[in-house]
Parts: C-alpha cells; sequence; structure tokens
C-alpha cells in the first residue's frame, strides 16, 4: 500500500502517533496539579492489575504496591518525600516495593533459603517492580489519569518503612501519585534519538552531539530556567543540572535500610 501524501510528509513517528496506544506514551507527562475529584478503588484495581500483566523475571513477581488513600497519611507521605505537595494532594499514593518476602517464605516451606543479598536477586526484583509499575502507569494515563513517580520516599525510607508497617524482605523503591488532572505542564523534549539508539554497536560520537543539542533545546524550553547555582557562570541546562544532579551522591544511607530489611546486597 502507498502512503498518502500527508503521511509521505510526516516522520515516521508522527505516522505512527495515529495508533492511539503510541500517542498515549508519547503524551506523557509528569503531573504536579490534581483536581480533588475521587478515584474509585475499582480504578485502582485494575491499573495495579495493569501493572501486574508487564512482563517479569521467570514470573517471579517480586513486588508489592500499598495504596495510601488517607490524606492524613499522604499528608505525611509528602513531608517524608522532601514537602512535596504533589504527594499530599493526589487522592491516591501508591508505594511500590521490590517483595522478596513471599518467595523467602515458600524457600523456608522447602527447608531453603533464598539468596537475598544476591545482587542479581534484588536486581531481578526492582526491574520488575520498575515495569509494573511503568505499566500501571500507562494504564492510568489511559484511563484519563495523570501520575507522578515519586523517588522522593526514599527520602527518609525508615519513617516510611515504618508508617507504612513494611516487613523484612520488602523495600520500597518508588512512589506514584495518580489522580485527575488540574494542570498539565508542557511535555518535556526527550534526547534525541541518535543519543540513545545505537545501530549494531555503540557509538560515541553522535551520543556527544545529541546531548549538546538536547541541552540548547532544553534550554530554549525553558526547562531549568532560575534553577542554576548563581556562582555558575555557564548557561544552566540539562548537562550541567544532570551532572551535579549525578556527582552528588545522594541517599548514602541506602545500603543500611536495605541491610535492615534483611536485603544485605552486595
Ligand atoms: C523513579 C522516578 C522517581 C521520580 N521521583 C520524582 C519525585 O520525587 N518528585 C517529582 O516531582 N518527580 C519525580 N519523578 C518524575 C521525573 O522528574 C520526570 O519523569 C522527569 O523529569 C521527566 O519528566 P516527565 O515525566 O514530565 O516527562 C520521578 C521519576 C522517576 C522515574
Amino acid at each position: 500500500m502507498f502512503a498518502s501524501k500527508q503521511e509521505q510528509t510526516m516522520s515516521t513517528s508522527d505516522t505512527l502517533r495515529e495508533f492511539k496506544f503510541i500517542d498515549l506514551i508519547y503524551s506523557h507527562v509528569s503531573v504536579r496539579s490534581y483536581t480533588g475529584e475521587k478515584v474509585s478503588d475499582d480504578v485502582v484495581r485494575t491499573i495495579v492489575e495493569a501493572g501486574q500483566h508487564a512482563s517479569t523475571s521467570s514470573n517471579l513477581q517480586q513486588y508489592s504496591v500499598i495504596c495510601t488513600r488517607e490524606s492524613a497519611k499522604r499528608n505525611t507521605l509528602a513531608e517524608f518525600a522532601g514537602g512535596q505537595n504533589h504527594v499530599a494532594e493526589a487522592p491516591v499514593f501508591l508505594t511500590w516495593c521490590v517483595d522478596m518476602r513471599r518467595l523467602n517464605d515458600v524457600c523456608e516451606e522447602y527447608g531453603w533459603q533464598q539468596e537475598n543479598a544476591l545482587l542479581e536477586n534484588f536486581l531481578t526484583a526492582a526491574i520488575d517492580t520498575a515495569l509494573a509499575a511503568q505499566n500501571a502507569a500507562l494504564a492510568a494515563e489511559a484511563l484519563n489519569l495523570g501520575i507522578c513517580y515519586i523517588g522522593g520516599v526514599r527520602n527518609h525510607i525508615g519513617e516510611v518503612i515504618a508508617l507504612l508497617k513494611i516487613p523484612k524482605f520488602v523495600f520500597p523503591l518508588f512512589g506514584m501519585t495518580i489522580g485527575y488532572t488540574a494542570e498539565r505542564k508542557p511535555d518535556k523534549p526527550r534526547l534525541p534519538l541518535t543519543g540513545v539508539l545505537h545501530w549494531e554497536a555503540y557509538a560515541d560520537n553522535p551520543v556527544a552531539e545529541a546531548v549538546a543539542k538536547y541541552d540548547i533545546t532544553m534550554q530554549e524550553a525553558g526547562i531549568y530556567r532560575g534553577r542554576g547555582l548563581a556562582e555558575s557562570g555557564e548557561a544552566y541546562s540539562w548537562k550541567l543540572h544532570s551532572a551535579r544532579r549525578v556527582s552528588s551522591g545522594v541517599r548514602k544511607y541506602l545500603r543500611r535500610s536495605l541491610q535492615t530489611q534483611g536485603l544485605d546486597v552486595e
């Protein structure tokens, strides 16, 4: 079949966006402002069940989700997350946890011991958790809800563990606000595909070019406007912001929290 004239002037991704689901994925933006409208229990169940349909390593399904609806608890979680208002505002807060407890119990049933300190096992469970969460996020967005991941739950991880009564061998990875969108911010551009997609082997040069190009795109979009340090003479954009972020060594206490949860990963 020949492409129509209109299709010929579109980029491949524009054409593919005609598929509603692809368009939904491209339309993602984190939502940090919610209306007061309630999200029903049925909707929450559907979203989490959609998460469960994601691929999972060896079908182990090593994750659990804690749904917080009580506003007092959401307020506390908002504080723990560093005073993030959207956590208090969204009617639903999901805490996505690695859950190695279920199979720990099953192992004990057989008189075996789960390898709770093995990095591979933790990584597998963390990957499963993230895949399920992202499936759930898309399901929520398909139902016209807004979402925002909240890594801030790891800011005061001990307090979050105590508040949500999270047992041993379970570890909260991140939270997710869910609610009906009050305000939608403009989409955040992503790195040019040439900086991410490598054909056949990893290629360095196009990546550096793509990063430089993206820095300008983000500067023009004003995404990091006003967030630079005063002493920095350089234009503050994605490169400086991200390099500062990954070199600052945040949440160094996580290893201790993992140990407390019986997951002495090495
Ligand atoms: C694991 C994870 C943790 C995040 N933690 C937070 C957070 O604590 N607070 C927040 O407002 N956004 C958080 N975000 C959202 C990111 O900042 C956001 O996805 C990113 O800037 C890209 O913007 P977009 O989602 O609007 O496209 C998190 C995202 C991920 C994947």
